[in-house]
């Protein structure tokens, strides 16, 4: 089963073609994030503007890429929710045109369902190992960040175990970045600038830390790194390398040891990664360096895969696909997910 799927949700126009084996024909992503820059975070209504200009020519170029047009595909996945609605509908749009042009069958597929199945996706990479359910995902984006327990690729088959109570662990890269100066999106930047740093120069505590629950806060930190900037402990290159350095340090701690603890609770075998999050090289170093010892296998998709890509999307759908889902026509566009949500944003649980 070949799929092709479609993604607007953010400020990446992505589509693919993805067999129903997770192997990827072609994924071609047009990123905005030159559109956003000046302006620091993500503008909704240019973001929704740039999908118009390039979803036509992201599509053709997915279809030219993997040699095949639209009669050779078996369904249209599409990303529906969550995200910005105008953004979303300028997918969701073009999938249900092409969907009603060549006859094919239509799934909506939840963002996030699309990040936490994306270590399935075989890019080339035919030994990478691939996961086996049940697992514990941790899907750290810039929007959602979250660890779950996966039975199977289904919606209903998924638990939060604990989210964050406020930011996403990404929002918190970003944040911290643009004190710092250092432009959007902040997690690469951060990242390289850390790997230079010192943490413990830098005194930065990350909020729950200590505690055995998988609910996770990451809004006090960057209050804490708003504090310094203002004292001026991050004034020079090698200063901001500390902060950077102690920032990511705080954060990916408590993401992998929640994650590693949630997974030994559970009492699974398979911790999988997924989100922008993911592609932090100090987060895999330490969620790998947690599970080894506790013979836990950790699925990390390559870097292509954790960003936002359209590829996921469709594997995601190819799952709906052949178990027969299909949406119909009056198939919505949302900007909540449909993923099951315990952790109350401002604290506590549901
Ligand atoms: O999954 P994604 O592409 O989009 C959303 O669905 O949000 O994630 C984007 C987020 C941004 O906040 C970005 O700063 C973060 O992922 N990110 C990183 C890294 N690369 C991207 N965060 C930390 N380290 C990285 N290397
Ligand atoms: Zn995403």
């Amino acid at each position: 089963m070949l799929v092709l799927g479609v993604e607007s949700s953010c400020d990446e126009t992505g589509a693919a073609l993805v067999d129903d084996a997770g192997r990827v024909h072609a994924d071609v992503v047009h990123s905005q994030v030159h559109v956003h820059a000046p302006y620091g975070g993500v503008v909704p209504e240019l973001a929704s503007r740039d999908h118009l200009r390039n979803i036509e020519p992201v599509l053709r170029a997915a279809l030219s890429e993997a040699r095949v047009d639209l009669a050779q595909v078996d369904g249209i996945a599409v990303t529906n929710r969550p995200g910005l609605v105008g953004a979303l509908l300028v997918g969701v749009q073009a999938a249900k045109g092409l969907a009603w042009a060549a006859g094919k069958p239509l799934v909506g597929v939840d963002h996030l369902m699309g990040h936490v199945l994306a270590a399935f996706l075989r890019r080339g990479d035919a030994d990478a190992a691939v996961p086996c359910f049940p697992f514990v995902c941790l899907l750290a984006s810039g929007g959602h960040t979250a660890i779950y327990r996966v039975d199977a690729p289904r919606v209903d088959a998924l638990r939060e175990l604990g989210a964050t109570r406020d930011d996403a662990a990404g929002e918190a890269f970003d944040k911290v970045a643009k004190l710092l100066g250092l432009g959007y999106p902040g997690g690469p930047v951060v990242d390289r600038l850390a790997a230079t740093g010192n943490a413990s120069r830098v005194k930065l505590s990350a909020p729950m830390a200590s505690s055995d629950s998988p609910e996770m806060s990451f809004s006090g930190i960057k209050t804490q790194v708003s504090r310094l900037v203002g004292q001026g402990q991050a004034r020079t290159e090698a200063d901001t390398a500390d902060v950077c350095a102690a920032f990511q340090a705080a954060v990916t701690a408590v993401l992998a040891r929640k994650t590693i603890a949630a997974a030994v609770r559970e009492g699974v075998d398979d911790v999988v990664l997924g989100g922008g999050v993911a592609a932090n090289r100090e987060l895999r170093r330490r969620v790998l360096d947690l599970a080894a010892p506790r013979g836990i296998r950790v699925a990390i998709p390559p870097l292509a895969s954790c960003t936002d890509n359209a590829a996921m999307i469709a594997y995601a759908g190819a799952m709906r696909l052949s178990r027969g889902e299909r949406d119909g026509w009056d198939l919505v566009a949302t900007s909540r997910t449909a993923l099951e949500r315990t952790t109350r944003k401002g604290g506590g649980r549901r």
